[in-house]
């Protein structure tokens, strides 16, 4: 039988951590986009390999997400993604939800889809060498009108079926219920919603009884709305984070890993730090550590910007970033 719980705490071991390189094919072509790079198939592949194929990252990743196009395609090594990650004892994960779409009682919420075909594909995921998943569920801020409980209780139950699903599959399930950096919030706003987004989590996934130690949250820190005005310390933001989530995460779980969402890479790399200081000064429970895909990337792109003769110093940034964000853990 497949030891999740081993293959969860190796996603934590020897100060490493996680590259989420799971942008669909509609975010990834807007990405790159943005970068002024038009992207079909070929120019994903180039993407992906800009990054997976970067000599030395097993110095710093135990694992990377990947999207299901990427499962399929090869590195210029001419090896299987996942194959190539696995040779170098990074482990291959696969974002396993169908995206989003409004739910209808609150349009402008969002509620993840993907559980109806989720067996099958996970069957297919773990031949094709994907040994851990994830589903991310997005909770938007508004005022004190957003999120309704609603939205936070139904994705809550739809990442209890997929830990469920994946789990009983023979898979590591990571848990994204994302709360949204965009807005004019506070940041003691984000810490309420956090706080009780993790609670209704964690309660929800009690009652499907899901098994906590063979799975990672992944988690938002408690940060002033992006369109707030207001920067906060590393430090405030360390302690909002950490208070939500020892008040909410059993110490169970295998681990928790953050996303970088929207933050800069200097931002994202100093709260990390923060929050990886105070974690130890209160003794939190949970190994913690990056799961970052903008944070680690976009240095990169921007000077990638899709041509061969970028590859060298786009990879030099990407490894120089790297070691800055694992040396935040301490
Ligand atoms: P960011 O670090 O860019 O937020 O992405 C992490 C992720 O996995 C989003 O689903």
């Amino acid at each position: 039988m497949t030891d999740l719980v081993a293959i969860a705490r190796q996603l934590f071991a020897n100060g490493k951590g996680i590259l989420a390189a799971d942008e669909s094919v509609h975010t990834a072509t807007a990405r790159l986009a943005s970068y002024g790079v038009e992207a079909g198939e070929e120019m994903r592949r180039q993407y992906r390999d800009l990054f997976l194929g970067a000599p030395g990252v097993e110095q710093y990743l135990s694992g990377v997400i990947l999207f299901s196009e990427t499962l399929l395609q090869k590195g210029n090594d001419k090896k299987l993604f996942p194959k190539s990650l696995a040779e170098r004892g990074i482990a291959p994960g696969i974002k396993v939800d169908l995206g989003t779409e409004p739910i209808s009682t609150s349009p402008q919420e969002l509620i993840t889809q993907g559980l109806l075909d989720l067996p099958e594909r996970l069957a297919e995921y773990k031949k094709q060498g994907a040994v851990f998943t994830k589903w991310r569920a997005v909770i938007r801020i508004d005022g004190n009108d957003l999120p309704t409980a609603t939205a936070i209780h139904e994705n809550a139950k739809r990442l209890a079926s997929y830990a469920k699903e994946v789990q009983t599959a023979g898979l590591v399930p990571i848990l994204e219920p994302e709360v949204l950096y965009e807005g004019k919030h506070s940041r003691q706003r984000a810490h309420a919603v956090l706080e009780e987004t993790l609670g209704t989590l964690f309660s929800v996934l009690e009652e499907h009884s899901v098994d906590r130690a063979s799975l990672v949250l992944k988690t938002s820190m408690a940060l002033s709305g992006s369109e707030n005005g207001k920067r906060d310390t590393p430090e405030e933001v360390a302690e909002d984070t950490l208070a939500a989530l020892m008040k909410s995460v059993p110490k169970q779980v295998a681990g928790v890993v953050f996303l970088s969402g929207g933050q800069s890479p200097d931002q994202a790399t100093e709260n990390l730090a923060a929050i990886s200081r105070r974690a130890k000064e209160i003794s939190a429970p949970w190994p913690l550590t990056f799961s970052y895909a903008r944070a680690l990337q976009d240095e990169a792109l921007a000077l990638w910007k899709g041509k061969e003769e970028n590859v060298p110093a786009a990879r030099a940034a990407f490894l120089s970033r790297l070691a800055k964000v694992s040396a935040a853990l301490g």
